[in-house]
């Protein structure tokens, strides 16, 4: 496999954390260049403190951490506190950063990233809503077609929303900045809830981080068990879908997840479905296809890879 760049946008939240811990605990696959905070499950101050966090406790405090939108690009800020904690990452006590904050804007960083690696070598990963990256192809439009790819957790169709009946998390929160994004023009890779909600830690799969007997196992072991509780809750679910470390997943083992290329368009003016992923599956419009959108995922070997990856570090 040839080694990726990437950069991974994020807002942890614990799916956050864990699909950053099993990106830097695959420096064979994955050269982590960057990683850039957004606003998202909380405000922009946390998101930024817990990526620091979680560097150092993955044992790569290298790893770059930068500070980007503090909010969405028309809208006011929705937050999530109500499934992850006041602090994003409520389950795990890590201690508070030793690595300096940056000063440097993370949508500045990326472009930079974008101009100075060849063309069509890093891939960007945004976890949380666009903003950081539709910044990006706002301020420097010249770098859109130097990406790569990016491979984003955000949508929802078959499933139905998870924010409002239509709508998920990432996408309702800047649906203006995902809107940009999907019209970019960039190879586009979709994980929505579709597909996130078969990924499914169960009860079995908690024990064996809890039984790594590592700062990281227990990290994550005492993470996805606060984080499966508001989910367990609200669908009468076994266990708590992962819906973030599907896009690292995918970047290790693309044969685990399966889907095809469509059209998926955001609704950005009806107040009713306001940041709906309109996907044209069937192919009953004239729109281009503009993403490959994800259906269905290898549950075990998703979870194997996983405990794999998490137990290495
Ligand atoms: C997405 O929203 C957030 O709560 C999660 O971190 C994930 O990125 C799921 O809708
Ligand atoms: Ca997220």
């Amino acid at each position: 496999m040839i080694k990726r760049t990437i950069v991974i946008d994020t807002d942890p939240g614990q799916d956050d954390a864990v699909a950053m811990l099993l990106a830097l605990a695959s420096p064979g696959e994955l050269e982590v260049a960057a990683i850039t905070a957004v606003a998202g499950n909380v405000p922009l101050e946390r998101t930024f403190d817990n990526a620091r966090r979680l560097v150092e406790l993955a044992g790569r405090p290298e790893v770059p951490v930068y500070a980007g939108a503090p909010r969405p690009m028309f809208r006011d800020l929705i937050t999530a506190e109500y499934v992850h904690g006041d602090t994003g990452i409520d389950g795990a006590v890590l201690p508070e950063p030793v690595v300096p904050a940056l000063d440097d804007d993370a949508v500045d960083v990326i472009i930079d990233l974008l101009r100075e690696r060849p063309p069509g070598t890093v891939t960007l990963c945004p976890l949380g809503p666009l903003t950081n990256v539709a910044q990006v192809m706002v301020r420097a439009p010249d770098v859109v077609d130097r990406i790569q790819e990016i491979v984003l957790m955000g949508g929802a169709f078959y499933e139905g929303g998870n924010t409002t009946p239509v709508a998920e998390f990432n996408i309702l929160v800047d649906p203006h900045a995902a809107d940009i994004v999907m019209r970019s023009g960039a190879p586009v890779v979709m994980m929505p809830l579709d597909v996130t909600h078969r990924a499914l830690v169960l009860p079995r799969h908690l024990e064996r981080f809890a039984a790594m007997g590592t700062p990281v196992g227990d990290a994550v072991h005492g993470m996805l068990d606060f984080y499966q509780r508001y989910d367990v809750e609200k669908y009468g679910i076994a266990g708590v879908p992962l819906h973030d470390p599907c896009v690292i997943a995918y970047l290790l083992e693309p044969s685990l997840f399966s889907g095809r290329h469509c059209n998926v368009t955001i609704e950005t003016g009806s107040p009713i479905t306001m940041g709906m992923t309109v996907v044209d599956w069937w192919g009953m419009t004239d729109r281009e296809p503009n993403c490959f959108y994800m259906r269905d995922v290898d549950s075990d070997g998703f979870f194997d890879l996983l405990a794999d990856r998490i137990g290495r570090l």
